[in-house]
This record gives structure tokens, sequence and C-alpha cells, in this order.
């Protein structure tokens, strides 16, 4: 029960890696805040933590707007009364959320705003509103998902792979910003996780994708007190697939 009286406030919690962390999170005693655009999935999982015994609260937003984020952490902190981790793990690569294949040179304005605004900016407005109720509590953590791509980049990834630079970027920036209140960021990237199958075609010198416990699991060691003195790194997850002997 690492996470007794922890809030947790979870983007991307409506599947995938943000969802199965929701519920890792539940199941070790935190309080969850899942927010997700997919507001069905985010009522039905939360509902599902509730009847398990744990307390949730689904907040549906499309965390583009920066209204939308503040409605949310406002709701949190009014339900809750603290934060005290923020997991921004919302995001995916454009090309395939926004269904617009070929390469960079094909990219429609709306893929390149999306794959800026869901996977960078979002954190950006969540870190930028979460931060002074972190600095009142004097703690708190701020983990961001990043990938692999954001570390070596990829010829089909490039505002995705931007963007996650982008977040190791930042979670270096919060963690000095952070740290005389006794805030820590983390990143993590991981390579290919089978979130869906489809990523199994992805290779990795140690030869499959990673699955998404894997990842999750991690993402729970960095953000508890464990980790009291893990801040401002960026941690791969990858089977050794930045290493380049993939090619
Ligand atoms: N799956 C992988 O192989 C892999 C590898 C490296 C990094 N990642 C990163 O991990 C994170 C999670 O990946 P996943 O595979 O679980 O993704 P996923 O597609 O299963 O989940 C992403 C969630 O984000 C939500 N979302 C999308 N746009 C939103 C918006 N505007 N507002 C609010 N919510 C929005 C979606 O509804 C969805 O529930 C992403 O940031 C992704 O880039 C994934």
């Amino acid at each position: 029960m690492r996470f007794k009286q922890k809030v947790v406030l979870i983007t991307g919690a409506g599947s995938g890696l943000g969802l199965l962390s929701a519920q890792q999170y539940a199941a070790e005693g935190a309080t969850v805040v899942l927010v997700d655009v997919n507001a069905e999935a985010i009522e039905s999982a939360a509902g599902e933590i509730r009847q398990s015994g744990a307390e949730a609260l689904a907040l549906p937003a499309d965390i583009r707007s920066y209204e939308a984020v503040a409605r949310v952490v406002s709701r949190s902190v009014e339900t809750f009364g603290r934060i005290d981790i923020l997991a921004n793990i919302a995001g995916g690569n454009p090309h395939r959320v926004c269904n617009c294949p070929g390469g960079f040179e094909e990219m429609t304005q709306e893929a390149i705003d999306w794959g800026i605004d869901v996977n960078f900016t979002a954190p950006i407005y969540f870190s930028r509103l979460v931060m002074p109720i972190m600095i009142q509590q004097q703690s708190g953590v701020i983990l961001n998902l990043a990938s692999v791509g954001g570390v070596v980049g990829g010829a089909g990834a490039v505002v995705y792979g931007a963007a996650k630079s982008g977040l190791i970027g930042l979670t270096q920036s919060l963690a000095l910003a952070g740290a005389p209140h006794g805030i820590r960021a983390v990143c993590v990237s991981p390579g290919p996780v089978l979130t869906r199958e489809a990523m199994a075609n992805i290779k990795t010198p140690l030869g499959r994708a990673a699955t998404p416990e894997e990842v999750t699991k991690f993402i729970l060691y960095l953000s508890c007190e464990d980790a009291a003195m893990i801040s401002g790194s960026n941690h791969l997850i990858d089977g050794a697939r930045a290493c380049g002997g993939y090619r």
C-alpha cells in the first residue's frame, strides 16, 4: 500500500498505460482522479475502482484546452484537498491517432497540432496548474511519459519525437524549479509497449516489446517514496532499442 492517503491525478486514464496505472495506484491505496477525453471509458473505470474499495473520480476533459485543465485541477483539489502525484500519460503518435498516413512531408496541420498539444503542451498546462498546490504542500511528484522516440528520433515520428524530447527537457527544468519545495519530476521513455497488438512488430534488441505491466510497475516505483532521490532524470524502458542495435 505504497500510495495510502495519496491523491494521484492521471491523464490518459481511459485506456492503455494510463488506465492500468490508475488501477494499480488505486490497488496500492491511492485516491485516483482519472482524466481523459473519452468520458465513457473513465466513468466506467472509476466505477470499477470504487467497487474495489478505493476512491476514484472521473473528470472528462480535452486537455488541449487550458481552461479545461484548470477546471480538472480545481475540481480535484475541491474534492480531495490535495494532489500528491501528477502522471502526464495521455499522448500518442499523431500519424496513428489522427489517421494521417505517410511521412512528415505529408502531415496535416491537424495532426501536427494534435501531436504537440496533447503530448507536450498539456503536460505543461497541468504542471503549471498543479505546481502551486504542490508548493503549498511542500511535496509532490510530476511524472511525464515520453518515448524512446524522444531520445533517438524516428523517421515516422518527427512531431511525436519532438514533443517527447520536449517532455524530457520539461522534466529537467521542473525538477530544478520544484526541488526547493520538495517536488520531484521524473520521465519514463518506453520503447514499444503491447498496449496494442501492432507494437509487437516494432523490434528491440531484446527481441520483444514491453508488457504494459513492465512499464506501469516502473511508473509506480518512480513515483513512490523509495525513489525519493530520483529527480530530473529520463528512464528508458526499451529493451536497448535506443542503443541502435535494432537497425
Ligand atoms: N504504447 C506504446 O508502445 C508506447 C511507447 C512509448 C510511449 N508511449 C506513450 O505512453 C502514453 C500512453 O500510451 P498508450 O499506448 O497507453 O496510449 P492509448 O492510446 O491507449 O491511451 C491514450 C489515452 O489518451 C487519451 N487522449 C487522447 N487525446 C486526449 C485529449 N485531447 N484529452 C484527454 N485525453 C486524451 C485517449 O482517449 C486515450 O485514452 C502516451 O503518451 C504514449 O505516447 C506509448
